[in-house]
């Protein structure tokens, strides 16, 4: 099968936000205890983190990592994780059906930032709590000494303000199973109002307001428009949340689903552009794609300690979905989604990051591993950085649940001015056909090929496991020439490619 990527150096979409290739980070099972934090661990740092993980954190060079939840957040109180940590209080989580002992909480994790140079995106919790535990929050985190809360970061070590500019107001307030549910407009009113005392604090911040938890919600996409009627000078990105599920075993439709992504982020970005006409509003407001990922190999596994069949347990083996083959084109297809939707989607966050639905596993007192989605992630975040190019795509399609003649050939691109070069993300979601993919490169220089990273040749369910960690890796592609001064490249069945061309 044969598809054509027509690609001009002034047909953009975007400069891209580099904070498309953020993470979380949440308290929910082993992500924090015995994923980044295990002070037994041989590789423990002073502050019981281990360095294994931290290194694989630190290759995926992360803009932002969001903390400490996710549904977690809706119930947590922040004072619990600062002071002494053997004296801190072991709480209920009743949002994950655990009990944290808040050996990590702010000032730790800050730390742990700080070694993986990344940054923090904190979320406060709307849920249990309101504007005022909100606002003592930011003011203990950023706020200068010779006030209460500035003075007393600095008895608990950390005189300087940690100056954390991105904040979320609460998670998926809409969700029935958050603690502390609202209705949009509830929510609305309570969102705006602690915008506003954040705003009055500093009024630099950039904040994340709530919108649907996922585009199958009744209340999608009224939510939006109501929140946003409330909040929309006030705040600076609405927050959008997906997971991606092969249940049903069907991977032609399972492939298909960015295109329910593209048409959510779509519709979320009208509802955007109508509020801002309703106001008469100068002010942009953007997307934060902050919670995505496949999600739900686990799903049966974690029912008994959901359910509270289990007690209360601390740090239990929650979410663990252990990813395959096909999760990598999975991956690679959102990925692409985000880079063309670039000048809406300003932030997204793969959810989670280590052990709980993430790219990197632990075990505790043993090794640190990738997924097989670990490298999707990783060579976008490392090459995926430029301006988005406008492709224009033509490929053989298929006809699925979510879409009528979806392409084989799922394609973005990214064009690095400075650099030089043009990197092109390539998905074949054919299980049969090898795809013959012609480029046709306009107002570039004539192409060199640089590099080629493959991933194919994999039953769709191989994985990386503790004793296997390497049967799913990229490998150096051996099929992209450059003939008559044009670039060509044949994509395997099932096959996932970074390909970088010097223009
Ligand atoms: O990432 C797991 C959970 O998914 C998060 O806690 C919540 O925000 C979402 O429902």
């Amino acid at each position: 099968m044969e598809a054509k990527v027509t690609a001009h150096r002034d047909y953009t979409i975007s400069k891209i936000d580099d904070r498309i290739y953020s993470a979380f980070l949440e308290h929910l099972g082993r992500a924090v205890y015995s994923g980044i934090h295990e002070p037994d661990h041989p590789t423990a740092d002073k502050d019981g983190m281990r360095k294994d993980v931290a290194q694989l954190v630190r290759d995926l060079n992360i803009p932002f990592v969001r903390y400490p939840g996710g549904n977690f957040v809706s119930a947590y109180n922040w004072e619990d994780g600062v002071g002494p940590a053997d004296q801190r209080p072991t709480r209920l989580d009743l949002a994950w059906h655990t009990s944290d002992n808040n050996r990590v909480g702010v000032h730790e994790f800050a730390a742990w930032c700080k070694t993986v140079k990344t940054n923090m995106m904190l979320a406060v919790n709307l849920g249990s709590r309101g504007l005022d535990e909100a606002r003592n929050f930011l003011e203990y985190v950023n706020g200068p000494t010779g006030s209460y809360w500035g003075d007393l970061r600095k008895k608990h070590g950390h005189a300087e303000p940690f100056d954390v500019k991105l904040w979320c107001l609460g998670n998926e307030m809409d969700g029935p199973w958050q603690i502390g549910q609202k209705t949009a407009a509830e929510y609305g009113r309570v969102a705006y109002e602690t915008a506003k005392a954040m705003r009055a604090f500093d009024k630099k911040l950039e904040l994340v307001v709530c919108g649907s938890s996922h585009s199958d919600m009744k209340t999608y996409p009224e939510w939006e428009r109501i929140v946003l009627e409330h909040t929309y000078d006030s705040i600076d990105h609405i927050s959008l949340h997906m997971y991606f599920s092969n249940q049903a075993k069907n991977t032609a439709n399972f492939l298909a689903l960015n295109h329910k992504l593209d048409t959510y982020i779509g519709t979320v970005e009208s509802t955007i552009n109508l509020v801002r006409a309703n106001k008469r509003s100068k002010h942009k407001v953007h997307i934060s794609f902050d919670e995505w990922n496949v999600w739900y190999h686990s799903r049966e596994q974690d029912k008994t300690i959901l359910e509270g069949n289990a007690g209360w347990p601390h740090a239990p083996r929650l979410l663990e979905d252990i990813y395959n083959f096909e999760d990598v084109l999975q991956v690679g297809c959102i990925i692409n989604t985000f880079i063309r939707r670039s000048n809406i989607v300003h932030i997204a966050c793969i959810a989670q990051l280590v052990n709980v639905i993430a790219p990197i596993m632990t075990e505790p007192g043993g090794p640190a591993w990738r997924q097989t989605t670990y490298y999707p992630y990783y060579f976008a975040s490392i090459f995926g950085r430029g301006t988005a190019l406008n492709l224009a795509v033509k490929s053989p399609g298929y006809d699925a649940d979510v879409a009528d003649n979806v392409p084989y050939l799922d394609a973005a691109a990214v064009h690095d001015e400075a650099e030089g070069t043009i990197t092109f993300f390539l998905i074949n979601r054919n299980g049969k056909d090898s795809l013959d993919v012609a480029f046709s490169l306009h107002g570039f220089g004539d192409p060199v090929v640089i590099d080629h990273q493959v991933i194919a040749g994999h039953p769709l369910d191989a994985t990386n496991t503790l004793l296997n960690q390497h049967t799913v890796e990229p490998k150096k592609g051996t099929t992209a020439h450059v003939v008559d001064q044009s670039l060509v490249v044949k994509l395997p069945p099932y096959s996932y490619h970074m390909l970088r061309v010097k223009v």
